[in-house]
């Protein structure tokens, strides 16, 4: 388990973020995108922040294939160190939130438990989930990385979908059926959410 710090005191800052965030002028948000590997969240991802640039928006990427080979290296696939990635992954993105920035943040986060903690970690409407929806078999056949064929196999355990479970959104802010939606079309969803939500 984890060791908990003892006597810390919270250090006040004078400088908030809704401060920080008037700078930039724009509203901090996380965009958490969610779902199983080669549904098409780095894409989409990478689509949407595209686009929050071109509007003059501060943004920042959190991806998981990314993330796991600095701050979570340590980390593997069993449950415990998914959830041990989706907590720190959580609190990172909340400090870019702290920071004023628009966070794009693409991990598989299989387990609805995690991914509502993330939403409690922020304010109000700070949180939008985006389930980036593709049937298992259309992530598949897609297996852009070739993950999928060697998880058949036995080469890889724990992988999401085969011998991992992976807790589909009850609720998301936005579904995104990438199976019918173009990378485009699926990133001016998102736009047009934020812009529907008053985020930009
Ligand atoms: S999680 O479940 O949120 O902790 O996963 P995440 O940090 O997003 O990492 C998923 C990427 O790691 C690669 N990979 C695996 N995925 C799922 N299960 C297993 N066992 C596994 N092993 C390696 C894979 O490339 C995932 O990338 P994406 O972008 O999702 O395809």
């Amino acid at each position: 388990g984890l060791r908990r710090a003892t006597n810390l005191v919270w250090q006040e800052i004078d400088i908030d973020k809704a401060e920080r965030a008037r700078m930039k002028g724009q509203t901090p948000s996380i965009l958490w995108f969610t779902g199983l590997s080669g549904a098409g969240k780095s894409t989409v991802a990478n689509l949407v922040e595209k686009r929050l640039h071109s509007l003059g928006k501060h943004t920042y990427i959190l991806d998981g294939d990314n993330v796991r080979h600095g701050l979570n290296r340590d980390l593997g696939f069993t449950d415990a160190d998914r959830v041990e990635n989706i907590r720190r992954v959580g609190e990172t993105a909340k400090l870019f939130v702290d920071a004023g920035m628009i966070v794009v943040v693409s991990f598989i986060s299989p387990f609805r438990s995690e991914r509502d903690m993330v939403r409690q970690m922020v304010e109000d409407g700070e949180f939008l989930e985006v389930f980036v929806d593709a049937p298992l078999e259309v992530c598949e056949t897609r297996d852009p990385k070739g993950l999928y064929a060697k998880a058949r196999e036995g080469a890889i355990k724990n992988f999401t979908g085969i011998d991992s479970p992976y807790e589909p959104p009850e609720a998301p802010e936005l579904h995104l059926r990438t199976g019918d939606l173009t990378p485009e079309q699926a990133a001016e969803n998102v736009i047009q959410a934020m812009r529907d939500k008053g985020l930009i």
